[in-house]
């Protein structure tokens, strides 16, 4: 049965190989069918499909370099490839019925199907550690790239509420205790900043991924002197991996991009719980859009912000993800091991469902109604101004540890009295500090609060308008800079379309 040995090595007959296993030969017995369901990539890993078949063009053009592939030969197989692709992009359930192992897999057997022997040299001297390694960089730049624009997006329906919303007070608090006043705009552009964060976050790790490590073999580099700069050019990298060895042992980009997922997923899960906290009656400083709420089955008047909890839950999941992986790769031997394979699951897994929880926090972001009369009763609260009071008695020559104890003084006052302190006569606090003049009660408010912090990133109104204007700016340079990468997920469909083959 397994005539594998006397094969002629110019035209291996199709027919006679034992099976289409790209690594049969030396076997003599069939796997364990629970194992060997256990092993398999291909209902996760096709989708580096269009990465996959991206790879193969540039690999056979590179064979045909070195002369290992005819003009004619890369002819048929590019045409063969660029079939595959057109179908992946028509329909791909043709996928579904597949028995391949993985994706590299279902390539040959498909070449293979398409033009006998053939379809066998396109594995010359290269091996599935270096060509998996290769695949999920590429995907990974795509859907870096992917996740920016969306955040792009999001950041967007942020500032544009930040726009609406302009003058709008309310109370800034830390530990959850009522702190200062600030705008509204100026928290929400608090969360603006976080998200651009995680723009830079993805790019650092779509840089890590642009370097391609074809040519690096299963670990030891390439025999047949494979032009990897070409290769690496041909894909769009900027560069080639340094050491072959490294190349099929690293997954440090994927790790970069888990913990970019990571980052992501916790500043939504802040936002979410602010917006949960927002929503509730004692606050009740947001409406909930009816789009991303739900009832409840038992009591009638509950509406429920359960897209804010639901991206504050699935958070686990992601940061989950990056665990799981550093997990995996913690006490790896050097080299391409099989443990690698669990890289991709979790990766596709996390990274849509960041798509999802960005485009439905992007949704409800926009959808949401501000309650600007319970954000300004909230801000007007007078133990806000407390530190506008210690500052007063600063502005006349008071050290401020002193100026503070002489405010917490009057607010005992106040307090003995059963006043709201801003409500205590001149001649009372007088009694506590003859700093005090006329206008020291009728200069506190909530306007002036917030005007006086006119430094660059401060609350005033002024300032928040510098930083709406300049944060506009950001996200245009972002969307034209998003604008020119156009995706190799892009690229392999426009020239599937065009039948482009160089
Ligand atoms: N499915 C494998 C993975 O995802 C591809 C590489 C397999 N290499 C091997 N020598 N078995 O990592």
């Amino acid at each position: 049965m397994n005539a594998s040995k006397q094969m002629p090595m110019t035209e291996p007959p199709t027919t006679e190989r034992k099976d289409d296993r790209l690594w049969g030969g030396r076997f003599e017995r069939e796997p364990d069918a629970q194992f060997d369901a256990f092993q398999r990539s291909f209902s996760f890993d096709r989708r580096l499909l269009p990465y996959e078949l991206a790879v193969d063009r540039a690999w056979a053009r590179a064979l045909q370099t070195i002369g290992i592939l005819s003009e004619t030969e890369v002819r048929d197989t590019i045409k063969a490839l660029e079939a595959i692709a057109k179908e992946l992009q028509d329909d791909p359930s043709f996928l579904d019925g597949s028995t391949a192992e993985d994706v590299h897999h279902f390539v040959e057997s498909a070449l293979v199907h398409e033009l006998g022997a053939l379809g066998w040299k396109l594995h010359t001297g290269r091996s599935r550690n270096e060509l998996v390694a290769t695949d999920f960089r590429l995907f990974l730049m795509d859907a870096a790239a992917g996740l920016q624009r969306q955040l792009a997006g999001f950041v967007t329906a942020i500032a544009e509420q930040a726009k609406t919303n302009f003058g709008i007070p309310m109370s800034g608090m830390t530990h959850m205790q009522h702190a200062q006043p600030i705008l509204l705009s100026h928290f929400l552009l608090a969360h603006a900043e976080a998200f651009l964060r995680d723009v830079t976050r993805l790019q650092h790790a779509a840089e890590g991924a642009d370097s391609c490590p074809m040519g690096s073999g299963a670990l030891a580099g390439n025999s047949f002197g494979i032009d990897r700069e070409a290769i690496a050019r041909d894909l769009g990298f900027s560069r080639i991996t340094a050491n072959s060895l490294d190349a099929v042992s690293d997954r440090d980009f994927a790790l970069d991009y888990l913990f970019a997922l990571s980052g992501i997923a916790t500043h939504l899960s802040r936002l979410a719980e602010d917006f949960v906290i927002f929503a509730s009656q004692e606050f009740a400083y947001v409406i909930l859009p009816d789009e991303y709420a739900t009832g409840s089955s038992l009591m009638p008047q509950k509406k429920n912000p359960d897209a804010w909890e639901l991206i504050r839950g699935k958070t686990g999941r992601i940061t989950g993800a990056l665990v799981a992986l550093l997990t995996t790769m913690k006490g790896l031997p050097t080299s391409y091991q099989r443990d690698l394979q669990e890289d991709k699951e979790t990766l596709f897994a996390a990274h849509d469902q960041i798509a999802t929880m960005l485009a439905i926090a992007t949704g409800a972001v926009a959808a949401t109604k501000f309650n600007t009369e319970r954000l300004r009763a909230a801000a007007s609260n007078p133990l806000l101004f407390a530190t506008e009071g210690a500052d007063y008695l600063v502005h006349r020559g008071l050290p401020f540890r002193q100026a503070h104890d002489i405010i917490g003084k009057v607010l005992r006052e106040a307090e003995r009295q059963g006043k709201v302190w801003t409500q205590l006569s001149l001649e009372d606090v007088r009694k506590i500090s003859p700093l005090f003049e006329q206008d020291f009660l009728s200069g506190l408010s909530v306007e002036k609060a917030i005007a006086t912090k006119v430094v660059p990133g401060g609350t005033a109104a002024d300032s928040v308008k510098i930083a709406l204007a300049a944060l506009q700016e950001r996200i245009n340079t972002l969307q034209t800079t998003l604008q020119s990468t156009l995706n190799v997920e892009a690229k392999v469909k426009a020239k599937s379309q065009t039948g482009e083959t160089k």
